[in-house]
């Protein structure tokens, strides 16, 4: 292959964030001009951190980039944007006051000073016409479904000017029809020689679109291998393939009545789509059931609607027998459930300290019935309950939460439901961000708690968490639950390929 025929060569590339975490290591990503390149990995494996190098958004710890055959040292993105690079993220950077016209002239300001208005319409025009991705440039953003704002966002790198489009995981919000809008789409760009990097964790996706795939895992390439001379089977082996590392001590589960039970849920996320579709569990006394899935396939909407912190479109929750479905996050709490949040972020208020934060869960016990006033005293007993239980190394009761190590918060957090005694306990994440002697505390914890007797409910997308944990263990895919059972009929492959979407 000629250099011109190769779109991307990142080399050796390796990333060590500011605070530690080693993202990538020794990375080589070759893309070749033209073709639809899929990158596939875990949660975490690192494949946004490649792209976002790529993008000149941030630098490589070390490592070589070419584009075009030409060495390539970005400061930013707009020397990525000059180059020909276009990134559509997750989350999209469009004004949401603005109308599309607008959000397209701003781009095109961006790399031509003296560009107008009609301009951008004349390109996007051409460009819709091109692609078939219709847009309605007199329309506000924030007005707009999120399918019609990922068509701006796509058209607005590509009136740019850009040759290489990488799309981070673009389908994870789109409905199945725009889906199928935008491979169309993709395909025509190919045509006309665009380069496409297509992030994704959707098995069958890889499959319909991509002509190469390369797969992360831990920050490395497994390979990289051309689509149609692999299987769904494959890809699922190459993107979770792993020895089990260490083993948790762990007691054969005694799991007694049934404690959390959740039947047909639909829930809807924050853009009022179906995110929960019709999802059925039961958690029995002294069992953890572990929920796995790749991020964003409605296990946050799940948990937060047990909690009561999310209304629920239909079905039931039920705890100890009692319908909870329509009770407050308070009334249920009372009840017994116990919720750890997904982000440090939501669970904690930084500014309080830690007794006040211990005391944001456990209000009903703290607030006298009479007086209706808080009992500071009892609140401060809880925090050094948790402090003790948990092993919280912390200057006082008094510090600030924000002055905690992440490893400490999430000891707070993890531990103010524990002294509540709970019966039904939804864990989400507990160890994301964590080093290894915390993690395997709070694991060890939450296995502890299981053998008193408590419902866990663990959801997690770190699969050796799964693993090491679960009594049972269910795999969700776009709301759904995919397989339930025990991990003996799980083989790491097939876990693979339920997290993808493919029935196993
Ligand atoms: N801004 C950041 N600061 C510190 N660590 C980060 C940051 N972004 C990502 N990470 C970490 O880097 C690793 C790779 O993350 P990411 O590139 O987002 O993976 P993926 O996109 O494959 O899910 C993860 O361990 C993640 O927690
Ligand atoms: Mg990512």
């Amino acid at each position: 292959m000629s250099q011109k025929e190769i779109a991307v060569e990142m080399r050796n590339i390796h990333k060590i964030y500011p605070d530690g975490v080693v993202a990538l290591k020794g990375v080589d990503f070759i893309v070749k001009k033209g073709e639809i390149h899929g990158l596939l990995g875990e949660n975490g494996a690192g494949k946004t951190t490649l792209m976002r190098i790529l993008y000149g958004e941030i630098k490589p710890t070390k490592g070589e980039i070419k584009i075009f055959g030409e060495r390539v040292k970005f400061s930013g993105p707009w020397d990525a944007i000059r180059k020909g690079i276009g990134m559509v993220y997750q989350h999209f950077t469009l004004v949401p006051t603005f109308t599309v016209k607008e959000n397209l002239f701003l781009s095109l300001l961006s790399i031509n000073p003296k560009a107008t208005i009609d301009e951008a319409i004349e390109k996007a025009k051409q460009v819709s016409k091109q692609t078939g991705l219709r847009i309605p440039f007199d329309r506000v953003i924030e007005e707009l479904p999120i399918g019609v704002q990922q068509r701006v966002e796509i058209i607005k790198s590509l009136i740019r000017e850009a040759k290489i489009l990488i799309l981070d995981e673009p389908t994870s919000v789109l409905t199945p029809v725009e889906t199928k809008d935008l491979f169309e789409a993709l395909l025509k760009l190919k045509q006309q020689g665009i380069t496409i990097i297509f992030i994704t964790h959707k098995l069958k996706e890889v499959k319909e679109i991509t002509d190469h795939v390369t797969v992360l895992r831990r920050g490395q390439v497994v390979g990289t291998v051309e689509t149609s001379k692999v299987t769904e089977k494959d890809l699922a082996r190459m993107m979770v393939e792993r020895e089990i590392l260490f083993k948790l001590e762990k007691k054969p589960a005694k799991p007694g009545r049934e404690v959390l039970v959740v039947k047909d849920l639909e829930v809807y996320d924050d853009r009022g789509l179906p995110a929960v579709k019709g999802v059925t569990l039961t958690v029995r006394e002294g069992e953890i059931l572990g929920l796995a899935g790749v991020q964003g396939n409605g296990q946050k909407e799940l948990a937060e609607a047990i909690a009561g912190m999310r209304p629920v479109a239909s079905g039931k929750i039920i705890i100890d027998d009692i319908d909870v479905t329509q009770l407050s996050a308070f009334e249920r709490y009372k009840l017994g459930l116990a919720y750890v949040p997904d982000s440090r972020k939501v669970g904690l208020i930084y500014d309080m300290n830690i007794v006040e934060n211990v005391a944001l869960t456990n209000l009903y016990r703290i607030i006298s019935k009479k007086s209706r006033r808080m009992k500071w005293g009892v609140a401060e007993k809880i925090a050094s309950e948790v402090i003790s239980k948990l092993e919280v190394v912390a200057p006082s009761l008094s510090t600030p939460i924000k002055y905690l190590s992440g490893g400490n918060q999430q000891k707070v957090m993890v531990g103010r439901e524990i002294v509540r005694e709970p019966r039904a306990f939804v864990v989400t994440e507990p160890t994301q961000g964590l080093d290894v002697a915390a993690t395997e505390f709070i694991r060890k914890t939450l296995i502890h708690l299981r053998d008193e007797g408590k419902a866990i409910l663990l959801i997690s997308t770190d699969l050796d968490e799964i693993l090491q944990l679960s009594d049972r263990i269910a795999v969700i895919y776009e709301g759904k639950i995919m397989a339930i059972g025990k991990p003996e009929e799980f083989t790491l492959e097939r876990l693979g390929l339920l997290m993808g979407g493919v029935h196993a």
